[in-house]
């Protein structure tokens, strides 16, 4: 393969990157990252020998054209995106720039070069929320965004699925439940609770922190997005869980009871507004390509502590 890895710099993206070219050394590698406040291009060191890396944005058509020509690219992963929920209710115009311009961009490309296969990283928050006791998500579902983010993301879905039809490029879609793991930016919420707990500051939750999130380890999610790299079909759209559903709260007091750290460190923030109150997704089209979770949730949380560890142990050096 000849793979373009957008936002490889970032969470997901980066694990993809690290663990595809230990899996597949022989195959070419490009990351393209914008290299936002979110993304990291350090964590690529280690692969960094193996790889090409540019700066750059994916609304940048030329850029994306001149990449494709010169490493005869065969398979793009699109990670790239701004991602944060509370940012994107400030200013929502950096999330129409990169979820909505930039897969546009995306898209003009592969127009020009139609045997390129696009896998596109969506979100379940393309959804909107379930109420308790509902049932999960599935294919059929209607999309019904709640935050700008999420419109944003349920946009560029409904853009790659209108181009597939009119212009027949090769599209396939992985629409996923919250990840979690090492890597990820400081300002989320499991980083913020693992970082916060671990200085012992007080940690802010949402609401009464009732929120559930349907949670997965993030090498679970690029596995995933592998398997629909190599064995998923043009056109359809793959949905991916662990069926964990945790309530915010319970996420937070068992990273206190891992870190032994007192629960009264939690303390409730007003809510945020148009907050999802719970995500849950039917992972049977994921599921039916061989794939399933390998990471139990209190073991994933200990890989993010040690990872969060030693962060802070760099930073006070
Ligand atoms: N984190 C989750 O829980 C989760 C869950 C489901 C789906 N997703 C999706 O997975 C993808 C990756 O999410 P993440 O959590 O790794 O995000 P992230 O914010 O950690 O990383 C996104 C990366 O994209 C880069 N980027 C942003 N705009 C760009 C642009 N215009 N051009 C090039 N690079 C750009 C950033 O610099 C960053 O490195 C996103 O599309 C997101 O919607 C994330």
């Amino acid at each position: 393969m000849n793979l373009l890895i957008t936002g490889g710099a970032g969470f997901i993206g980066s694990h993809f990157v690290l663990r595809h070219v230990r899996s597949r050394p022989s195959d070419t590698i490009v990351v393209i990252d914008a290299l936002t406040y979110a993304a990291d291009k350090a964590l690529l060191d280690p692969v960094m020998e193996k790889i090409t890396f540019a700066e750059g944005d994916i609304a940048n058509l030329p850029l994306l054209e001149a990449i494709v020509e010169k490493y005869k690219i065969d398979t793009i992963v699109n990670f790239a995106a701004e991602t944060h929920v509370d940012r994107s209710i400030q200013n929502a115009v950096p999330f129409l720039h990169s979820n909505v311009l930039g897969v546009q961009s995306l898209i003009e490309l592969c127009k020009k070069h139609p045997k390129i296969l696009l896998v596109h990283i969506s979100t379940d928050e393309v959804y909107g929320d379930l109420r308790d006791g509902e049932a999960p998500f599935t294919l059929d579902s209607t999309l019904r965004p709640s935050s700008p983010y999420a419109a944003t993301k349920a946009s560029a879905d409904l853009l790659l699925l209108a181009a597939v039809r009119t212009f027949n490029i090769r599209v396939r879609i992985t629409r996923c439940t919250n990840n979690y793991g090492p890597h990820q930016d400081r300002s989320k919420f499991l980083p913020v609770v693992i970082t916060r707990a671990m200085l012992n500051q007080k940690i802010p939750v949402y609401g009464q922190g009732k929120q559930k999130r349907d949670w997965l380890y993030v090498t679970d999610h690029t596995d995933a997005v592998e398997l629909v790299c190599s064995k998923g079909e043009d056109g359809k759209i793959y949905l991916i869980s662990a069926s964990n559903e945790q309530e915010n709260i319970r996420v937070a007091k068992t990273v206190l009871d891992v870190l032994k750290k007192p629960h009264d460190l939690i303390t409730f923030v007003a809510d945020r507004p148009g907050h999802d109150w719970m995500y849950s997704l039917d992972s049977s089209s994921m599921r039916s390509l061989g794939w399933k979770p390998k990471v139990d949730f209190t073991e994933g949380v200990q890989e993010a502590i040690a990872w969060y560890t030693l962060q802070l142990e760099k930073i006070e050096d």
